[in-house]
């Protein structure tokens, strides 16, 4: 009898239990309720001498402690390697949030300006950002080498010659209003969004390129009237309903008279509230424009927009260096 569990035990120690299912089977082949050798066992009790019953009884679990043991270590084991290899999956853990990428801050207030001028019956128009330097200049107004080019620092790509005009990065979005009116006929009322560049030291207000909306309505009987209306519905859909706006006399070639046009928010708890802040130049388009584009100026009359889309957008969310828009920094980006 004793070779029994000699046998058996040799066997409990040695066998291989290496995986989930070898450990299930060596539970079900020792302990299993039908089959199991060691229930087996306990049924041959009966034949046997009664003086010798607690002795077998004691070998018997001893033996059953033996199994328990081995599957706990198994287990065990098991558990831990298999985390290291990644192998299960914990299913209470929380989920892991995928990294969602977003419309960079310019592009969501460029879209929002569009968003309320094309709500009032605004078109959106394009234009190259290599221009010439009949569009750019020329035919906005600004006399052949007079100092109002000097406004824009320009970055020139090609030089003037005899036969050929000088191509420049486009330093506004005002050379598509040319575009437009060169193309089409009066009524003319477009938006042009767009990257415009200069040639200007690098600091925290200015950077090589940045964003404009421009905006031009041409019709009979267009006033400074309509302008002002449309500017001031802008500010107040843009900046909310008590924002107070002010038109400032100022100079630009192409529209005349000039102005530009200034928003005071009055809560003083906004990033930039309680001030006055100038957000862009306008005027009534220079009738020399009209007449450089083919537009009869007698008969027509238009005004003129631009703004820039970083100055409006760090009004907005109260950013002080404009640089920031260019690094790319996730931790900047992901917050709008
Ligand atoms: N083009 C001007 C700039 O870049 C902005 C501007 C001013 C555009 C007045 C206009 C305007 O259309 O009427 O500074």
């Amino acid at each position: 009898m004793l070779d029994i569990f000699d046998q058996l035990r040799k066997e409990i120690e040695e066998a291989v239990i290496d995986t989930k299912e070898a450990v299930e089977d060596f539970r079900v082949s020792y302990l299993g309720r039908k089959n199991g050798r060691l229930k087996a066992l306990s049924e041959k009790m009966r034949d046997i001498d009664v003086a010798d019953r607690p002795v077998f009884g004691k070998n018997i679990n001893a033996l059953k402690d033996l199994v328990n043991n081995r599957l706990d270590q198994a287990q065990q084991l098991l558990r831990s390697s298999g985390s290291k290899k990644g192998k299960t999956i914990d299913l209470t853990l929380p989920g892991r949030k995928p990294d969602l990428g977003s419309l960079h801050p310019l592009t969501q207030t460029a879209e929002e300006i569009q968003g309320i001028f094309t709500a009032y019956g605004f078109t959106i128009a394009e234009g190259p950002e290599i221009e010439d330097d009949w569009h750019n200049f020329t035919s906005l107004n600004f006399p052949e080498d007079h100092p109002a080019r000097d406004m824009q620092d320009t970055f020139f790509l090609r030089e003037k010659s005899v036969d050929i005009d000088a191509a420049v990065l486009r330093t506004h979005t005002s050379p598509v209003q040319i575009r437009v009116m060169k193309s089409s006929q009066p009524p003319i009322r477009v938006i042009a969004p767009g990257r415009v560049y200069r040639n200007e030291t690098i600091t925290f207000k200015s950077y090589c390129v940045f964003h404009q909306v421009e905006g031009l309505y041409v019709d009979e009987g267009v006033s400074l009237a309509d302008l002002k209306q449309i500017l001031h519905m802008f500010a107040r859909a843009m900046f909310g309903e008590d924002v107070k706006t002010r038109f400032r006399p100022s100079f630009f070639p192409f529209t005349e008279p000039s102005a530009e046009f200034d928003v005071w928010m009055p809560n003083k708890d906004l990033p930039a509230g309680g001030r006055w802040l100038e957000i862009l130049g306008c005027g009534m388009v220079d009738p020399n424009v009209l007449e450089a584009v083919g537009i009869d100026s007698e008969r027509y009359t238009g005004y003129a927009f631009g703004m820039g889309v970083e100055r409006i957008a760090m009004l907005r969310y109260g950013i002080k260096d404009l640089r920031i828009f260019y690094e790319n920094d996730v931790r900047f980006l992901e917050q709008f």
